[in-house]
């Protein structure tokens, strides 16, 4: 696991260099509504999503240089969705990466605004940074991926029907679909951009890529949901608990904790197996598999 966390590492520093690039070029960056954006995109953060775009472009002999665009431009959906996942209206919460959440430091206008603003500083960054050896065409599909995954038949809906399920009783199915868009839907963007970003190499694996994305991205809500009811505060930077004081649906309030864990395992081999037959083909995939355990076993 050293090798996976110092790999973590030198990604976050990468993507972290990019915003802080993209942010610091807004003519309007003393604005308090900067401040914002910067502090709910740069203060703390795993970057997982990031990272794999990176490992997925590396996969294809890419350089990081090459990936750094898109790997901002997730972080900056990510960050927003984080933003107004935490408004009053929504999860209501005060808490996050450890420190007051955004509207509770910048108060609710400033906090919907920074929101939006990454939102659309996700595609300033895909439509005019330099992504080397990419095709318009492929820049043009890397821009419908992301939308697909963040609008109203990715993120947007699963956050919406989680919303809609609070205090009301929804079935495993339904549950499962709630946390393969609200979160899983980005998790396998962030693959396909990143093989995207190789162009045509990426065709042949591209479906075993979003098999795995597809297992990581359910398995990485289960256990944040697992972390709610039973992580330390301290180290998810979360209130514990959350989940049951809205009344939301969660794994382990369905299920109980020690299914919730076996349904989290079970993803994980299935990631492994679609990892297998990337294997098959000769690519490297040593830390997409490091990272599918990091998902199931985090604790922050
Ligand atoms: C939290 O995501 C929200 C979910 C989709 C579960 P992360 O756990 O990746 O949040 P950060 O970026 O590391 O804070
Ligand atoms: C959030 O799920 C998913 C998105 C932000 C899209 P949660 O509501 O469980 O995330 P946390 O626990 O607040 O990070
Ligand atoms: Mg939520
Ligand atoms: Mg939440
Ligand atoms: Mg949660």
């Amino acid at each position: 696991m050293v090798e996976f966390i110092h790999e973590l590492q030198k990604s976050s520093r990468c993507v972290d260099a990019a915003l802080e690039r993209y942010l610091y070029a807004l003519s309007s960056q003393k604005t308090k509504l900067v401040q914002a954006m910067h502090y709910s995109t740069l203060l703390g953060g795993k970057r997982l999503r990031p990272f794999l775009v990176y490992q997925t472009g590396q996969l294809f002999g890419l350089k990081q240089e090459s990936l750094d665009a898109p790997a901002a431009a997730i972080e900056c959906i990510h960050a927003y969705s984080l933003i107004h996942d935490d408004l009053p209206a929504m999860d209501n919460n005060t808490l996050r990466r450890g420190e007051p959440t955004c509207h509770v430091q910048f108060g609710e206008t400033t906090a919907i605004l920074a929101g939006d603003a990454l939102h659309t500083l996700a595609f300033t960054i895909l439509t005019h940074a330099p992504i080397s050896a990419i095709t318009t065409e492929e820049r043009l599909k890397m821009i419908a991926v992301l939308a697909e995954a963040s609008g109203a038949e990715g993120m947007c809906f699963g956050q919406a029907l989680d919303l809609e399920s609070e205090g009301k009783h929804v079935s495993a199915e339904v549950l499962e679909t709630i946390h393969r868009y609200k979160t899983g839907a980005l998790i396998r963007a962030a693959v396909h951009m990143g093989a995207l970003a190789a162009g045509k190499k990426s065709r042949k694996i591209l479906n075993y890529l979003d098999s795995y994305a597809v297992a990581i991205g359910l398995a990485f809500q289960v256990q944040d949901d697992i972390l709610d009811m039973i992580g330390d505060s301290q180290s998810t930077g979360k209130q514990r608990g959350a989940d049951k004081l809205l009344g939301k649906k969660t794994y382990p309030l369905l299920l109980g904790l020690d299914m919730a864990r076996a349904k989290a395992k079970n993803l994980y081999k299935e990631s492994l197996a679609s990892l297998k037959k990337i294997d098959a083909i000769g690519y490297n995939t040593n830390m997409l598999v490091k990272l599918a355990r990091y998902i199931i076993e985090r604790k922050t």
